[in-house]
């Protein structure tokens, strides 16, 4: 049997990095090499995640010192960056700077979704934290790049990558006009490890509420990633929704058909774009989060009425939408195939 590759991940005690340990541990072809963190370095890593026990049972964070010198000393093939937007790229550019391996990384955070760093000041309001590294990285949902064009990538996001999972094909085909009004609703996990207001059990349980209506980032982020895709730049209008449960995305999209296109061309269209896609499921009937959860599949479907349409989009937010897009990302890089590890099926009733 071929040797597992060893994977190094940071931001060790995040859900997204919980979701890498977890698919890592099935994986054919690759293999959990060290896994840092700031906040619980020396703690066993099954203290932090008892789910996943069973598969780390003799592993402890390591310190991000620790997981550096196992990288530089070729011990690592891949990383995994699963921190907070802003704390990736300052650790990123250590783990790089006079790096001469062949070591790939896959960041997760916002860092490196912008190829102009002017573009992620201005919707992140901070300096970016590595904008020499930023060529080298290319952001896209896997299905949406054939080849790869980067040493290494970033992941768009969980709502980002469903948005485009709706908008890129429709901008590519022509069949829509005009403005993409967006309305999506995201479980809890989504929001991260650290307890908020609006992630607090109450308030989120059989509750329902829009949050940073026409004003959230993710908006910006789709449009540019769309227009260095599509060469369409396409106003996104964007109202998140905070949804009464813990994982999983659903999202609609709605806008003006192009003339002469209709709900039939519009899913034909989305067909051809994920026809030898095995991750996107292109559905006749509008899909559930139940269908998709705890999987690395989307389940996407369109309609339309006289000039309208609609286009609906369900995926995990922490597998699609963060672990295994980025898992995608990573088979790719180190010339796995792309599905290794990420065929395994979600459970439904969670
Ligand atoms: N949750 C989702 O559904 C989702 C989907 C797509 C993308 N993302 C992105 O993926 C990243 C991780 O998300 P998450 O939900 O796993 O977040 P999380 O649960 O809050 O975990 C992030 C981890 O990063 C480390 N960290 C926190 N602050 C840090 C800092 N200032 N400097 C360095 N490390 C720090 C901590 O781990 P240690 O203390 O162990 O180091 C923390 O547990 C974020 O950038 C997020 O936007 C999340």
């Amino acid at each position: 049997m071929p040797q597992r590759l060893p994977i190094g991940i940071v931001g060790g005690t995040g859900y997204v990095s919980g979701e890498l340990l977890r698919l890592l541990a099935t994986h054919p072809s690759l293999k959990l090499g060290s896994i840092a963190s700031v906040s619980q370095t020396g703690t066993p890593v099954a203290q932090v995640f008892p789910n996943l026990a069973s598969c780390v049972d003799d592993v402890s964070f390591a310190s991000v010192d620790e997981l550096e010198s196992m990288w530089r000393d070729g011990g690592l093939r891949g990383l995994f960056c699963a921190t907070p937007h802003g704390a990736a790229a300052p650790v990123i550019a250590r783990l790089l700077e006079g790096y001469g391996g062949s070591g790939r990384v896959v960041d997760i955070s916002a860092d490196f979704r912008f190829r102009d760093v002017r573009t992620f000041r201005e919707i992140y309001g901070q300096d970016h934290g590595a904008p020499q590294l930023a060529d080298e990285f290319f952001c896209a949902v896997p299905e949406h790049s054939a080849p790869t064009p980067a040493r290494h990538a970033a992941h768009p996001g969980c709502f980002a990558t469903a948005m485009l999972l709706g908008i890129v094909p429709l901008l590519r085909s022509g069949l829509t006009d005009g403005p993409f009004h967006i309305a999506g609703v995201t479980g809890s996990t989504g929001s991260g490890r650290s307890p908020l207001a609006t992630t607090h059990h109450p308030e989120r349980h059989s509750n329902l509420y829009a949050y940073r209506p026409l004003n959230h980032r993710h908006a910006p982020e789709v449009r540019a990633i769309a227009l260095h895709l599509t060469g369409e730049d396409a106003a996104v209008q964007f109202v998140p929704h905070s949804g009464p449960f813990a994982r999983g995305i659903h999202i609609t999209i709605q806008g003006s058909l192009a003339r002469s296109a209709d709900g039939t061309s519009l899913l034909a269209a989305l067909k051809h774009a994920y026809e030898d896609r095995p991750f996107v499921e292109v559905v006749d009937t509008p899909p559930r989060i139940k269908d998709v959860v705890g999987s690395n599949r989307a389940r996407i479907t369109a309609t339309a009425e006289a000039d309208c349409f609609a286009v609906m989009v369900v995926l995990d937010n922490l597998v699609k939408g963060a672990a295994g897009g980025a898992m995608q990302w990573m088979n790719r890089l180190l010339d796995l195939d792309e599905r290794a590890g990420l065929t395994i099926p979600g459970p439904a009733w969670i």
